[in-house]
C-alpha cells in the first residue's frame, strides 16, 4: 500500500428535503451576502430556484444571481462572475447544479481572492492559488463528484483547451444532496452520470500502481456494483429513490479519493476524454468516457491481467479461467461494455453526434501529449503515439 493523506473536509447534507435547510446552514457560517451560480435553466424549471432563494431570505441572506453555465464550463464566464463577486462583495458562492456549475464556481472562487493572476495558469500549473473565496453546493446531477471532490475543470474556448486542477481550495464547505432532485435528469444525462461515476473508480482500480489494497479494491468493488444496480433502475425508473439515493452517494464517494487510496494512479482516460469535449463542446463527459474507456482497457489490460480478471470475476461475475486469465479479463471489459450499451451510452467515438472524423484523432494527440512533451504514466505510459492509437482504434 502507498502512503497517503486523506482530507475529505466537505460537510455532506444527504436525503429529502435537505436543500430547505440551505439558508440555516449558510446563516450558520456567518456569511450574509452570497452568489447563487447555475446553469441553463433547470433549477428555474424544476422552481429548486425559487426554493433556494426562498430558504436564503427566511434566513436574512443577500443573495445576487448569476446563471448561464453551460455543460463543460467555461472560463470566459468564470471571469464574468469574478468581476460580479468583487462587484458585489460577495462573501460565499453557492452552486446550484451539476458538475459543470460546481466547476465554474470553483473557478470563480479561485479568481475573486487572487485579482492580479490570470486564472487560466492555475489550470496550466504556473500558478497555485493560495486562497479562494469559500464555495458550497446545491447538488443537481449525481456524476463528476465536484460537490466534495478536490478538482475543478474548465475549458478555455481560446484553443479549445479543458483543463483540470486539484487544490484544497476546491473543497467545498458543505455539499446538499437530495436524490429527489435528480429524478428529472434525463435518461441520457443519467447514462453520463453512471459511467462518470464508475470511471472515476475504475481508472483507480485499473489505471494505478500498488498492491496490497485489499480494503480499497473491495470499496471500488462494491460501489461498481452498486452504481450498476441503481444505474440500471434510474434509467428505467428516474423517480426510483433508493436507485437515485445510490448513485449521488457513490458519485461523491467515487471521486473523493476514498477508492483509490493505497493506489498511485493517472486517470489516463480522463485526459483522453478532456480533449475530446475540449475541442467538441457538445460531447458530454460521460459520452466521451464511455466512448473510450473500453478501448483504452483492451490497449492496456495484457500489463496488468492479474488486476483485470479481478474486476472480471467479482464485478462482472466472469468464471476465473485459470488457463487463460487474458480471456476472463477480456470478458469482464466485454461484459462492461455491454452494461454501458445497455444504457443507450456510446462506445466508438463514431456514435458520438459532434462531428468527430477519424482523422481528428491525430489533433487530439498532439494535444493531449502537448506536442508529444507529455506521458501519462500509468500501467502502460501512453506518448503521442499510443494516444493517437487509442483514439483511432476507439473510433
Ligand atoms: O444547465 P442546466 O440547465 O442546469 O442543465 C444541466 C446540463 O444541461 C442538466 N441538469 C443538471 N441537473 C439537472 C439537469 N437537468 C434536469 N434536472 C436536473 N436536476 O444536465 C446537463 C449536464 O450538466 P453538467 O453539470 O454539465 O453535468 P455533469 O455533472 O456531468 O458535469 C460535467 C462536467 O464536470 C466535469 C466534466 O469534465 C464536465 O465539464 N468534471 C468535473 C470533475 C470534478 N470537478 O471533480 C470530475 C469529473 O471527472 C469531470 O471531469
Ligand atoms: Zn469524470
Amino acid at each position: 500500500m502507498e502512503n497517503f493523506t486523506y482530507w475529505v473536509p466537505t460537510k455532506v447534507y444527504f436525503g429529502k428535503d435537505t436543500h430547505k435547510q440551505v439558508g440555516t446552514v449558510i446563516k450558520e457560517y456567518g456569511f450574509s451576502k452570497i452568489m447563487i451560480h447555475y446553469g441553463g435553466g433547470s433549477v428555474q424549471k424544476t422552481g429548486l430556484l425559487d426554493q433556494v432563494t426562498q430558504s436564503l431570505r427566511d434566513s436574512g441572506i443577500e443573495y445576487v444571481l448569476f446563471g448561464g453555465v453551460r455543460p463543460n464550463p467555461v472560463l470566459s464566464l468564470a471571469k464574468e462572475g469574478m468581476d460580479l463577486c468583487r462587484r458585489e462583495k460577495v462573501e460565499f458562492i453557492l452552486a446550484v447544479g451539476g458538475g459543470s456549475v460546481i466547476d465554474s464556481a470553483k473557478c470563480i472562487a479561485d479568481g475573486v481572492l487572487n485579482p492580479d493572476m490570470d486564472p487560466w495558469k492555475f489550470f496550466t500549473k504556473e500558478a497555485v492559488p493560495e486562497k479562494a473565496l469559500p464555495h458550497g453546493n446545491i447538488l443537481t446531477l449525481a456524476a463528476s463528484g465536484s460537490e466534495t471532490s478536490q478538482s475543478c475543470v474548465i475549458t478555455n474556448e481560446d484553443g479549445g483547451w479543458k483543463k483540470g486542477f486539484n487544490s484544497p481550495t476546491h473543497r467545498p464547505l458543505f455539499a446538499i444532496c437530495n436524490p429527489e432532485l435528480t429524478f428529472t435528469v434525463n435518461r441520457f444525462q443519467t447514462g453520463c452520470g453512471t459511467v462518470d461515476i464508475m470511471m472515476h473508480t475504475l481508472e483507480r482500480y485499473l489505471g494505478g500502481k500498488g498492491k496490497n489494497t485489499p480494503l480499497t479494491d473491495r470499496i471500488g468493488e462494491g460501489l461498481l456494483k452498486t452504481v450498476m444496480e441503481a444505474g440500471a433502475v434510474a434509467d428505467k425508473k428516474p423517480e426510483d429513490y433508493e436507485a437515485r439515493a445510490s448513485l449521488m452517494w457513490a458519485g461523491s464517494l467515487s471521486h473523493n479519493d476514498l477508492t483509490g487510496l493505497g493506489r498511485a494512479y493517472v486517470m489516463q482516460v480522463h485526459q483522453l476524454e478532456h480533449e475530446l469535449s475540449g475541442m467538441f463542446p457538445s460531447v458530454a463527459h460521460g459520452a466521451g468516457l464511455s466512448a473510450l474507456f473500453c478501448t483504452w482497457a483492451r490497449y492496456v489490460y495484457r500489463w496488468d491481467v492479474p488486476r483485470f480478471a479481478q474486476l472480471a470475476v467479482r464485478v462482472f461475475h466472469v468464471d476465473m479461467d485459470f488457463e487463460n486469465p487474458e480471456a476472463t479479463a477480456l470478458e469482464g471489459i466485454r461484459r462492461l461494455e455491454a452494461f454501458f450499451e445497455s444504457l443507450s451510452m456510446p462506445v466508438r467515438l463514431s456514435q458520438l453526434d459532434a462531428g468527430i472524423k477519424k482523422e481528428d484523432g491525430a489533433v487530439l494527440a498532439e494535444k493531449c501529449s502537448q506536442g508529444g512533451t507529455r506521458v501519462l504514466e500509468g500501467i502502460y505510459p501512453l506518448g503521442k503515439k499510443e494516444m493517437e492509437q487509442i483514439y483511432l482504434l476507439a473510433y
